[in-house]
């Protein structure tokens, strides 16, 4: 036993707990006038590669307009979810049994703005979330809120570019000021953008951009301008937020794709360099308020035009989050002979194999260390509060006959993560809390399946929607409970 696991070097108020988002374990797609939104587009593909990132995830017009027109929810697994929707009170109850502290959700814009532009919200979502949330309360978890994790009304994505037009900023504006009110009450942690960054990989899913529908040569300035109105919004619900909610916090939310450069020459290391940076570009206008110059350089030598509005920079500027937060799955590697390197993927990102590391059964790489590398730096750069919000392993769950599934691989995968960010601390790093991702089965977002696993609890259901949707423990669920427990000490 290291000295580590003896003592706990976890803050008391440490939040332990775990992660969802609405589009992937909701269901209940079309209940109470919900409208459609991007995620309820994106279809289960059994036949594809799975690590053809394109063929998996992108999105043409066409394919858009066949899901408009379809009540099915087998193609389309998001649909179906877990049916949190009916059975979030069963879900939290168990959460509340690992000993949760906090719980991330995300609130659905379509369930209170069905196409995003209503004047009024629905009552009916409304009072599904105050529920939601009072619930969680009650049960001892904080909720921890995304307002906008991939599920952006479809209408939306349909007549305004996705984010490429002004007006969604005000649109999302008034959906903000709606959560505020209503849950402000119940809700003190906030998150604007899910994964913000991953708007090049999968901009259909983060910013409502069919790539399909514009000229090659204007999606890329197209793409950047709704990163701009993104961080326009973000600011300026950040600032309603404050004035709303007296001591509520907002965080950014971007994906760590920590790089390292394949060896030591110089020019792997400025390509690793650049390759951070550009990770980095969308924190660093969250929580320093502006535009990291090596950006706005690059616009200018490619000829791309962002359009600000009057006072956008000073909106950037006095606006910025209160802390950061961020998904850590993997690291990366970069070489300048990335075309001669076997290749692994991740997160719809690809990179070339570090051989020092494992893959998942997903092959993406698993990396501790990494994490612990990625919060001193973030924690040098930025010098405030840092969120893990996302982590865990997606993996191939085995039923034995006596219904338990013994999940080792994913304790081992959690025991060395929780180490790196213990590690961290020592070196006095403020991290607030951990959600491990997926904590209860859900569907995937990259490739709408059942089977690719993060729980601690399994729901019986598979990758073509049959199933009970019955929930039950995981051998992980045991374990992380004495974690919780023990604030982090003991994880044997
Ligand atoms: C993050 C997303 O990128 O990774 C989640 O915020 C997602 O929505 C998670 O589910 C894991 O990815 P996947 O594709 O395995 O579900």
């Amino acid at each position: 036993m290291s000295e580590f696991t003896k003592t706990s070097v976890f803050p008391e108020d440490f939040l332990w707990g775990g992660a969802t988002a609405a589009n992937q374990c909701e269901g209940a797609w079309d209940v109470d006038g919900k409208g459609l939104s991007v995620a309820d587009c994106t279809t289960y593909r059994p036949n594809v590669d799975k690590k053809n990132y394109a063929a998996l995830h992108g999105i043409t017009d066409d394919q858009i307009r066949a899901a408009m027109e379809s009540d099915d929810i087998h193609e389309y697994p998001k649909r179906h979810g877990i049916d949190f929707f009916h059975r979030y009170k069963e879900d939290i109850a168990l959460f509340a049994e690992m000993g949760f502290k906090t719980l991330r959700v995300s609130i659905q814009w379509t369930r209170l703005f069905p196409t995003g532009t209503e004047e009024q919200p629905l009552q009916a979502g409304i009072d599904f979330y105050r529920d939601l949330f009072k619930t969680m309360k009650e049960a001892g978890i904080e909720p921890l809120v995304t307002l906008h994790h991939y599920e952006m009304p479809l209408y939306l994505a349909n007549h305004y570019d996705g984010w490429g037009k002004r007006e969604v900023i005000d649109f999302f504006v008034r959906y903000c000021e709606v959560c505020f009110r209503e849950f402000g009450e119940y809700v003190k942690y906030w998150l604007t953008f899910n994964e913000i960054d991953s708007v090049f990989r999968h901009p259909w899913t983060t910013i409502g951009v069919c790539t399909d529908r514009y000229p090659a040569d204007k999606c890329e300035e197209l793409i950047y301008q709704c990163v701009h109105n993104q961080f326009v919004a973000s600011a300026l619900a950040t600032k309603m937020l404050h004035e709303m909610v007296p001591g509520a916090q907002m965080g950014c939310m971007v994906t760590r794709t920590l790089t390292y450069p394949e060896n030591c020459n110089p020019k792997n290391m400025l390509l690793a360099q650049k390759t951070n940076r550009d990770n980095y570009f969308y924190s660093d206008v969250q929580v320093l308020g502006e535009y990291p110059k090596h950006v706005l350089k690059y616009w200018e030598r490619h000829g791309i035009h962002v359009e600000f509005g009057m006072g956008d920079e000073a909106i950037l500027k006095q606006y910025s989050v209160d802390f950061v937060s961020f998904s850590y799955y993997m690291s990366m590697v970069d070489s300048i002979d990335a075309d001669k390197r076997e290749k692994v993927g991740g997160n719809l990102a690809t990179g070339v194999k570090n051989p020092f590391l494992p893959i998942s059964d997903w092959g993406w790489q698993v990396d501790p260390d990494g994490l612990t590398y990625a919060l001193i730096d973030m924690d040098d750069r930025y010098h405030k509060p840092l969120f893990i919000v996302e982590n865990g392993l997606g993996a191939y769950d085995k039923v034995e006959e006596d219904g338990s599934i013994n999940d080792d691989y994913r304790i081992d995968y959690f025991r060395e993560h929780i180490k790196a960010i213990g590690a961290a601390i020592e070196e006095g790093v403020d991290v607030r809390g951990y959600t491990p991702w997926g904590c209860i089965d859900l569907v995937s977002m990259s490739t709408c399946e059942m089977d690719k696993r993060y729980g601690f609890i399994y729901v019986d259901l598979d990758n073509e929607g049959n199933g009970t949707y019955a929930r039950s423990k995981k051998k992980s669920f045991g374990w992380y409970k004495k974690v919780i427990a023990s604030n982090g000490a003991d994880l044997d």
